[in-house]
């Protein structure tokens, strides 16, 4: 990584950082609702080469893709259609920027371990590792990770276009290794939750599509949501909509699409707090139940998974190691998580795999995942 640096910018790194993808466990598109969610962050992600410069030009290079994308950072940074997956830390950039932050140029090359649009928050983490390297001159590694993560939830709203909650920002900057993180995502507390599933390895499938239509999907979603809000709050005061009941969304929405949308955000809560509890008693059982249960309002309620995501999550049940299985993320194609026996991974890839080519015709990834920590520096290493 290092001959490359110096073959796009002509010198050698001096620092590196990294910033891992997120995994959700559950808690599925109730962010945006004041709702609770359990992710966690895993141990691949994006890692950033750094040299700081005199003046003031970022310059941002991908290990993957060719081109250097120039930022300025003493005058105002639009989105450019042009600028592709470096409107991603420009955002940032420009909103360090509105916060009248003062920017060091720097040389960056990221290069990244994380499958692009499957779903484990390729966005978040280049936008909150972004955050980190540009902020380090200033305030080291004792930056406000809250902040960062509403920053670059902003950048995500304003600069990309995407009105997504703040989950995976929340979770790239604050993940610990080894825990969940319990977020209440309308007072942003939060605590960790340790994860120890016994006999069983959390593992990714990823289903090999990627979710391009997840940004109006997602938008869509949000305003039926906001929708149910608004016809709740007719009949009494609340700030969130997981505060209503599912009777209180029976009396007040008529309407059967916004009714079903609103019903899987009341029982998604549900599940996420009952899922906490589980998992501090150690009870995988009761854990792995609320997996499927949160998959199947996902699909039915929410409409959210489409035929393949439900292809893997059928198959992986099929196999007979897997304790429970779901969608992750936005969903409209991407990840998939799954419980499995530990003792049985490999018979576990083999059979989910083959049944998800026999009806997708589709090749599926599924590896083990591992919980890490959320962003940070790398020690400084030889061969950096
Ligand atoms: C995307 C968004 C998150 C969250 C999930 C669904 O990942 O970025 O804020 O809404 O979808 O739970």
């Amino acid at each position: 990584m290092t001959g490359l640096f110096r073959q796009i910018f002509g010198d050698d790194p001096e620092a590196a950082f990294f910033a891992p993808g997120r995994i959700n466990l559950i808690g599925e598109h109730i962010d945006y609702c004041g709702g609770h969610v359990l992710p966690c962050a895993v141990s691949l992600g994006i890692t950033a080469r750094v040299r700081y410069r005199k003046g003031t030009t970022v310059r941002l290079a991908s290990s993957d893709l060719p081109g250097v994308h120039a930022v300025d950072v003493s005058a105002a940074v639009v989105f450019e259609k042009e600028r592709g997956w470096a409107n991603y830390p420009a955002g940032v950039i420009m909103c360090l920027l509105d916060e009248g932050r003062r920017l060091r140029g720097a040389d960056v090359l990221f290069s990244s371990t994380l499958p692009q649009g499957a779903g484990l928050s390729s966005s978040a983490a280049i936008e909150v590792l972004t955050g980190a390297i540009m902020l380090h001159p200033v305030e080291g590694e004792g930056f406000d990770r809250k902040a960062l993560a509403l920053l670059c939830q902003r950048a995500e709203n304003a600069f990309v276009g995407v009105a997504c909650g703040i989950m995976d920002q929340f979770s790239v900057a604050l993940g610990k290794r080894g825990h969940a993180i319990l977020l209440d995502c309308a007072t942003l507390e939060h605590r960790h939750v340790p994860f120890d599933p016994g006999g069983l390895s959390l593992v990714v499938m990823d289903t090999g599509t990627t979710r391009e239509l997840a940004g109006s999907a997602y938008n869509t979603r949000r305003s039926e949501v906001e929708r149910a809000l608004e016809l709740v709050r007719r009949k009494r005061t609340v700030d969130n909509l997981v505060e209503a009941t599912q009777e209180e969304i029976e009396a007040a929405v008529d309407d059967p699409v916004i009714r079903r949308r609103a019903r899987h955000v009341v029982s998604e809560e549900r599940r996420v707090r009952d899922a906490a509890l589980a998992l501090e008693r150690g009870d995988m059982k009761a854990f792995s139940a609320l997996l499927n249960a949160s998959h199947a309002s996902l699909r039915d309620d929410y409409e959210v998974t489409g035929p393949r995501l439900d292809a893997i999550v059928e198959e992986a049940r099929a196999t007979g190691f897997c304790a429970g299985a779901r969608m992750t993320g936005a969903g409209f194609g991407g990840c998939a998580i799954a419980l499995v026996r530990s003792d049985s991974l490999d018979e576990f890839f083999a059979r989910a795999g083959e049944g998800y080519r026999r009806r997708t015709g589709i090749e599926g990834r599924f590896f083990a995942a591992s919980i890490d920590d959320g962003v940070r520096k790398l020690p400084n290493a030889p061969g950096m």
